[in-house]
């Protein structure tokens, strides 16, 4: 048996190599737009920026939801900034209108062109799907479908979060990290540092020697049984199926399901700035997002607790890659899996290697 070596430091490093990413995997792979509520009126619009373009989704008056990218096809203006309620989209550089789905409609003076055609122009579209009340965007135009990639995800989430409809974000943190995006998603990939580092967490929430990381199409899919249900901070009887569960479906690259014991939902996702730069997302929610002590709490306790604790191990690391002593060392690999191994390293790492060198984008 060859060992498995963690990735050279230049994929956490170099720039060139983050190009190769920004183009190739981040634009190829889905990842996280708005929730359904942000956009839950028709006209509702929702900015923002994924891979180095500005994108907007704008529900139509056919309650489709749309993503574009943020430019005029006439001379490059961008149509929308942050988020807001429109009739049709209006440039703000000539005033050329577009409808909701993309079609334009007028423009001053376009009359007196003789063959122009305001039906042969429209906004540039992206592929967008809705999972689970996430609206997901693929600037990949040939991408399979989430279903393809993420095998029994929606499936079982439904069974994890049957209320999953009803349910509206209620808080936001974000979370600035001074590391490559790789650095913060292999430390949410495993569980081999959780006993020294998240005492909370692995005292707490889970029974480590219960816990697995797993493949499952591009799903690393955590399972673990819960440590002491009694010892929660929290009320966890929501008469669910599950409800004394933890699981998490992560999916790959950039975003993940948990559900804590209680059919509590929360995500994690990311967005690559630069080599060097990673923005953290959590998101927690209510039904309605209504008002919620219990959650606000548990989004406090996670922000002071196992996200603090990450915080100071993946700046270290981004740190130490760019070390001329540092000589990339072989992954813990159990052949028995479990909570003190790193075969989900060795499964992500694969597919963040293939991403630059090369490989299927899927
Ligand atoms: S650039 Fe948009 S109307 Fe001219
Ligand atoms: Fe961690």
């Amino acid at each position: 048996m060859t060992l498995t070596r963690s990735l050279a430091a230049k994929y956490y490093t170099d720039p060139q190599v983050f190009e190769i990413e920004r183009t190739g995997v981040l634009s190829q792979t889905w990842q996280f737009a708005c929730h359904v509520s942000d956009i839950a009126n028709p006209g509702d619009y929702h900015a923002f920026d994924l891979a180095g373009e500005s994108l907007f989704c704008v529900r139509g008056r056919d309650g489709v939801i749309r993503t574009f990218y943020n430019v005029c096809q006439h001379r490059a203006h961008q149509l929308v900034q942050g988020s807001g309620n429109t009739r049709v989209v209006v440039c703000p550089y000539h005033a050329w209108t577009y409808e909701l789905t993309g079609q334009m409609r007028a423009g001053p003076n376009v009359k007196s062109v003789e063959g122009f055609n305001t039906a042969d122009i429209c906004l540039t579209g992206v592929r967008t799907e809705e999972f689970l009340g996430f609206v997901f965007v693929n600037l990949d135009p040939n991408a399979k479908p989430m279903e393809d990639w993420f095998p029994n995800a929606r499936a079982e989430l439904e069974q994890w979060v049957p209320n999953w409809a009803a349910l509206k974000p209620l808080e936001w943190v974000e979370i600035p990290e001074r590391c490559n995006w790789k650095v913060s998603v292999e430390n949410y990939s495993e569980c081999y540092h959780c006993s020294l580092n998240h005492p909370t967490f692995a005292t707490g929430v889970v029974k480590p020697e219960t816990y697995d990381i797993q493949p499952e199409g591009k799903i690393l899919r955590h399972r673990t049984e819960c440590q002491n249900l009694d010892a929660m901070t929290y009320d966890i009887h929501s008469g669910f199926d599950h409800w004394n569960e933890y699981s998490s479906w992560f999916l790959w690259p950039m975003f993940s399901f948990q559900v804590y014991p209680g059919n509590v939902l929360n995500t994690y996702h990311w967005r690559a700035i630069d080599a060097d730069h990673v923005v953290v997302w959590r998101g927690w929610y209510s039904v309605d997002g209504a008002e919620s002590e219990t959650v606000r709490k548990l989004a406090i306790q996670d922000r002071e607790t196992t996200v603090e604790e990450d915080i100071h191990l993946v700046e270290s690391v981004q740190r130490g890659l760019k070390s001329r002593g540092y000589v990339p060392g072989p992954l813990v690999v159990d052949p028995k899996c479990g909570v003190n191994s790193e075969h989900s390293i060795l499964h992500l790492q694969r597919w963040m290697r293939d991403a630059v060198d090369g490989g299927a984008a899927q």
